[in-house]
């Protein structure tokens, strides 16, 4: 069933001229027949540069709209409406706006999981490969504001030693690791490294060996001698982790990683889209524009 599933896509996708793009958290299946798998700086980079006509986009509401933006010219589609990111939806315009009424002098970064009119509102937008090397490149004597990922914006501030405004917001499917789950994992697996992701807490990350966006953890796992690895962040990466280091062992740290938006997405959704052209994700052209340029911006600083 499967596999007469994934020729009627492909089929479609030729006769549509579409390109489908995936974030590492998508269900196995969903990942394999992508074209492109990767984080949220490699699938803004890809959306950007794409010359297909449809971008079927398997990952989150905001990440459609980030895709949206960058390429208005291009039918972006979201295989599941309800797909949507707790994190971005935190923190709202209005919100944004009163917070820079009391910080008038600060410059605005936003993390990409945020909605399109925060991202207009924002001077830069960053995601978690180059969220502190974007920040360290802002002129030292401004104040900055941070949205929405609290934890992330702790992490920026620890280095980079910038005065940062933070927001309260966080995701509550990295929330769900505890530094308990690290030190259980380590007792099972001792030779291990553990891979956290920025969007945990401080105290994971205190306990942690590494802290990466989910492309840095599948290179940093390739490019290492070390034959174990801890992985805390969602476990939908684990399968191209797998599948890309056969030789080499990962654990997820917690089964209740599992983001379930991103879980959404099925082959059988993404078949409906390609067959029904939807679901349409759109951005008014004055919010595009206005967050295109925190975008494009973000897209200038090289990833680390
Ligand atoms: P990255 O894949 O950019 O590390 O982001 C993780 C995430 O939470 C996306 O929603
Ligand atoms: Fe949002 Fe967290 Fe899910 Fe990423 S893992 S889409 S930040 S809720």
């Amino acid at each position: 069933m499967s596999s007469e599933l994934i020729e009627k896509i492909q089929r479609l996708k030729q006769d549509r001229n579409a390109v489908i793009l995936a974030h590492n958290y998508q269900l196995g299946d969903v990942q394999d027949i992508a074209d492109f798998v990767g984080d949220s700086l490699g699938l803004s980079v890809q959306a950007s540069q794409t010359e297909a006509e449809v971008i079927v986009f398997c990952g989150v509401h905001f990440m459609a709209e980030t895709a949206a933006i960058l390429s208005p010219e291009k039918t972006v589609l979201l295989p599941d409406k309800n797909a949507g990111c707790p994190m971005a939806d935190m923190v709202t315009a209005e919100d944004l706006a009163k917070l820079k009424e009391k910080h008038p002098d600060a410059l605005v970064v936003c993390y990409v999981n945020s909605p399109a009119d925060v991202k207009a509102l924002s001077d830069y937008c960053c995601t978690s490969s180059n969220a502190v090397p974007l920040v360290g490149s802002l002129p030292e004597d401004r104040k900055i504001i941070f949205v929405p990922d609290k934890y992330l914006g702790q992490f920026v501030i620890d280095n980079t030693g910038r005065d940062i405004v933070l927001w309260p917001g966080y995701c509550p499917t990295h929330a769900r690791i505890s530094a308990e789950d690290i030190a259980a994992a380590r007792q099972l697996h001792p030779e291990a490294l553990v891979m956290a992701h920025p969007e945990c807490s401080e105290q994971v990350r205190a306990c942690s060996d590494q802290m990466l966006s989910t492309g840095q953890m599948l290179k940093f796992a390739q490019n290492s001698d070390i034959r174990q690895f801890i992985i805390a962040t969602e476990t939908g990466i684990i399968h191209t982790l797998k599948k890309q280091n056969p030789d080499k062992e990962f654990f997820g740290v917690s089964d209740k990683a599992i983001c379930p938006n991103m879980k959404r997405i099925t082959l059988e959704k993404i078949l409906w889209s390609l067959e029904d052209m939807q679901y349409k994700i759109t951005v008014p052209d004055d919010i595009r524009q206005r967050a295109q340029r925190a975008l494009d911006r973000m897209l200038e600083v090289l990833p680390t």
